[in-house]
């Protein structure tokens, strides 16, 4: 009987595994949904009845019960790379130069040429055909373990299909791919948590990799992931091409991008770039690029790598996205310094990832140089991601009737008479009482990077300026005693001001430079502050020093001192300091750290778009272990830390020797300290 039991539920397993298989890989379903529950019902009742059978592989165990409560650090065993960047043919042709001057003369060099899935990579562990740990890439030497919930994904197998052939030892191996969301599963997802007032993601990448970090599995398992597998890593197997990799990891049951072409050269991988993007638009899920790889896997053992990326691979990025649309009006905003600018009111259109209504058009300048006209229409461009911008107008779909824009005369929310500095490009309001102007300072003073304080955002700011209990953001500490005002506001219920109220007093741990960047001073950007508050190291010490002073810190131009001091003799302010001193913020700082590092008194130039941290927190970390961060390269500049699409700094820093890190290399020193 037992023996009965057991093999009906392998039987069971089996069928399961293949249809998942059929559905998620294949996406050719061959049993109803029906049919397919009835299974799973069998299965899970049998292995309830017998515990004992029940094997990490089995179906019924995607989805754990157990909050992840953290990520363990796992080292890959072969390192995750990274690839560097091509935008050009001519790079492309450089590349395939160097791969033949790199391998003995006269070798054939063949290419696959894979598109470029925009998502989070993964490496999943198989040890004997069953899933044993996935691991996000991390500083591409160590990872994160996030094994709970890549088994939630229903297109990774729990365990692998046998091979035909026997001539490969796979008994331990690392196939590697990206996670990813297709576009219509995004949009839905997105639609879902506006409705419940969630965040929303703003692409599907970062909705994978937000996902892929989450504590509960079980909600992962209700995300729409998917994962394509790109690659096969053994230190136990030498594999013969990248094509037929592709192929073996096809038949163990593995999602395998269909899209790859084998390349004879380099114009034949040319013809596969183009012939990808023009297929980008056509696709499910998005992809930037096309990945270029050396076929034979003996030429990339030659080939090897340099610093962290192969010399036998290369991305080809395409253009970034654009999308035509109407501009409807022209607008202009009012922020907290009561510099006015325009906003591009859209006719509403979707580009890479999501719907885009709005896009600033920077300053009048801006509007006279591109010539853009309220009726015309644009082309837009998402760079990198999230904010859209108006690159060009089609002039010839212009009405015959439009007509050059003018800058407003008045402030378009309090209506007083606006002003240009001469040698500013902004108009401006000089009413400091104007709403837009309180509210956006209030907006600054709450937000990230500032004083942080969770829930109190745009909507919340407007209502509560609006019936008064706001003014100064003293009164934001002062909201405590008005609880009872705040829970009779119909959208606010007992818990959410309850919640608001402790981060707002949580936000009192905020340092001190943290404190004086959400004061909101004119120029004093989170870098300034934190330059001011490691010089002066209190506010006291800042009230009181000249404007020459304050000039004589390293980096600090004479705007920045000039409009700190105008700051400090404002009455107002140094009232509403008072009031914030009383309510307890940081007004000075702790000290700096004293350890010797690797960073003491080295000075940092950070430059492009890093990825795997903002700007602000790799200076955070520089400055916490005593280096210094700068905006220019000089001389006297250590290290420049450089993103992608690093410009004229990055020249800079290689015409004068120095050394330059990409991002990879910054967390291997901040590990190494
Ligand atoms: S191969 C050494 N193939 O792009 C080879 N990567 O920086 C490295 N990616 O981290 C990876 N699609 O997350 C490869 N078909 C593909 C890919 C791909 C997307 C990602 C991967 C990697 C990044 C490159």
């Amino acid at each position: 009987m037992p023996d009965k039991i057991e093999k009906r539920i392998e039987e069971l397993r089996e069928k399961i595994r293949e249809n998942d298989y059929k559905y998620y890989v294949l996406s050719e379903p061959s049993i109803s949904d029906f049919e397919y529950d009835m299974l799973v019902k069998e299965l899970e009742k049998l292995e309830a009845e017998n515990p004992h059978l029940i094997t990490p592989d089995s179906p019924t165990q995607r989805v754990g019960k157990d909050l992840t409560k953290e990520f363990k650090p796992v080292t890959h065993k072969v390192p995750m790379l990274s690839l560097a960047n091509t935008y050009s043919e001519e790079e492309l042709f450089d590349f395939d130069r160097k791969v033949r001057n790199g391998l003995p003369s006269g070798e054939k060099v063949e290419y696959v040429v894979e598109p470029k899935i925009d998502g989070a990579s993964v490496s999943l562990n198989y040890v004997n055909g069953i899933l044993k740990t996935a691991a996000t890439r991390g500083d591409g030497t160590v990872g994160e373990e996030i094994t709970a919930n890549v088994k939630t994904i229903k297109s990774v197998p729990l365990k692998l299909k046998k091979l035909k052939s026997l001539k490969y030892k796979l008994n331990d191996f690392e196939a590697r791919g990206e996670i990813f969301m297709k576009v219509k599963d995004f949009l839905k997802l997105n639609k879902e948590r506006e409705e419940l007032g969630e965040k929303l993601f703003a692409n599907p990448r970062n909705s994978s990799a937000g996902t892929l970090k989450l504590q509960d599995p079980k909600v992962v398992a209700k995300r729409p992931l998917n994962i394509f597998l790109y690659m096969l890593v053994s230190n136990e197997e030498e594999f013969e091409t990248q094509f037929n990799n592709l192929k073996i990891l096809k038949e163990l049951g593995f999602n395998v991008n269909k899209e790859y072409t084998l390349c004879k050269n380099i114009d034949e991988v040319l013809d596969a770039c183009r012939h990808l993007e023009e297929k980008r638009e056509t696709l499910e899920y998005e992809i930037d690029g096309a990945v270029i790889k050396v076929n034979s896997i003996r030429q990339q053992k030659i080939l090897g790598s340099i610093a962290k990326s192969p010399r036998w691979a290369v991305a080809f990025k395409f253009k970034a996205k654009q999308a035509f649309t109407t501009l409807n009006k022209i607008t202009w905003q009012v922020g907290r310094t009561g510099a006015v600018t325009p906003v591009a009111e859209l006719e509403p259109v979707f580009l890479s990832g999501s719907t885009i209504s709005r896009a600033t058009l920077h300053n009048f300048d801006e509007i006279t140089r591109k010539d853009i006209r309220e009726g015309d229409k644009v082309v837009l461009e998402k760079g990198g991601d999230v904010i859209p911008k108006v690159v060009a107008v089609v002039l010839g779909d212009r009405k015959k009737n439009s007509k050059p824009v003018k800058p407003p005369d008045n402030c378009p929310v309090c209506g007083s008479k606006l002003y240009k500095p001469e040698n500013e490009v902004a108009y401006y309001c000089d009413n400091t009482e104007c709403p837009a102007q309180i509210k956006g300072r209030l907006e600054h003073f709450a937000a990230r990077g500032a004083m942080d304080i969770e829930g109190l955002g745009e909507a919340l700011i407007d209502l509560f300026v609006e019936k008064d209990f706001l003014h100064t953001y003293a009164d934001i500490y002062d909201l405590k005693n008005r609880k009872d005002d705040l829970v009779a506001i119909d959208r606010l219920g007992e818990k959410s001001v309850t919640n608001l109220l402790t981060s707002i007093e949580e936000s009192k741990k905020q340092p001190f430079e943290k404190v004086l960047f959400a004061l909101g001073i004119r120029y004093v950007g989170a870098g300034a502050a934190r330059k001011l508050a490691d010089h002066f190291l209190s506010i006291d010490n800042l009230m009181q020093a000249s404007e020459e002073d304050i000039s004589k810190v390293h980096e600090i131009g004479p705007s920045i001192s000039n409009s700190v001091r105008d700051f400090f003799s404002n009455e107002k302010n140094l009232k509403i300091i008072k009031r914030l001193k009383d309510h307890g913020l940081n007004f000075s700082s702790r000290k700096k750290s004293t350890v010797n590092s690797f960073f003491t008194n080295k000075t940092f130039v950070l430059t492009g778009t890093l990825l795997k941290f903002s700007r602000d927190e790799a200076s955070e970390k520089i400055i916490s272990l005593g280096g210094k961060v700068s905006s220019s390269v000089s001389k006297k500049t250590d290290y420049v830390l450089a993103g992608e699409n690093a410009g004229s700094k990055l020249d800079k820093a290689k015409s004068l020797g120095i050394n330059v890190l990409n991002e990879e290399e910054f967390l291997e020193l901040l590990k190494e300290k």
